[in-house]
């Protein structure tokens, strides 16, 4: 069963609304959170991307456009992109929609562990510097760096509350998987993490 249901001619994929609903509460999520590195090969439905990609850093505050998770200065510098066997998105948070960046299957680029090309999702956060104005370039990797790891710990609680398996990583052979994406020269990759249903351990 495949994810997403692809319109090559729009290359936008809208997402179903948010729902969360987790079984599992915020104690019960804190308890349960762990890295998983197996995982089985079945795809995530649409509404648990959406869902998902919400949880990381969706719009929380439609108002002033405030995100599920915080951003140094607001800088909201880091996109989402969605690496699935039917191609890789990136999310616009905004309109709450996927846009199709390559319809290729890109997920064993997404780091050099074996379990990456198998699992049903991997996100890449990828942090635009363009965004990031009047900081030096050390802070400003360490800002990103920080900002990507509050969305992975968003995306870690939402697994462990519906009991999938997610593992973030930082073993990316970035400049591999930047040319595949086709990043432009401001847009460096901080972190990658899978999602999916844990698989034998
Ligand atoms: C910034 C960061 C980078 C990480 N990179 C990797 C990685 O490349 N591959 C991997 O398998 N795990 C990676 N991890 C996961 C850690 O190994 C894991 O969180 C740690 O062993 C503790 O296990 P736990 O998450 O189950 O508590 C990373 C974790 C963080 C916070």
């Amino acid at each position: 069963m495949s994810t997403i249901p692809l319109n090559l001619e729009t290359d936008v994929v809208v997402l179903p609304p948010p729902q969360l609903s987790p079984a599992a509460g915020l104690e019960q999520a804190l308890r349960q959170r762990r890295s998983t590195r197996s995982f089985l090969p079945d795809a995530l439905s649409l509404q648990l991307l959406s869902s998902l990609l919400w949880a990381a850093f969706g719009v929380n505050r439609h108002g002033e456009g405030g995100r599920t998770a915080p951003s140094a200065h607001n800088w909201q510098e880091i996109d989402v992109f969605a690496v699935l066997p039917e191609g890789a998105f990136r999310y616009d948070a905004r309109a709450h929609r996927l846009m199709l960046v390559k319809a290729e299957d890109l997920r064993a680029a997404t780091g050099s562990q074996d379990f990456v090309a198998s699992a049903p999702l991997n996100l890449v956060y990828v942090a635009d510097f363009a965004r990031m104005q009047g900081v030096r370039p050390d802070e400003r990797d360490f800002l990103a760096g920080a900002d990507a790891g509050c969305i992975a710990q968003n995306v870690y609680l939402f697994c462990a509350s519906l009991s999938l398996g997610t593992v973030v990583r930082g073993l990316v052979d970035r400049r591999h998987l930047s040319a595949a994406l086709g990043l432009r020269p401001t847009e460096r990759i901080t972190l990658a993490q899978c999602v999916g249903h844990p698989g034998p351990p």
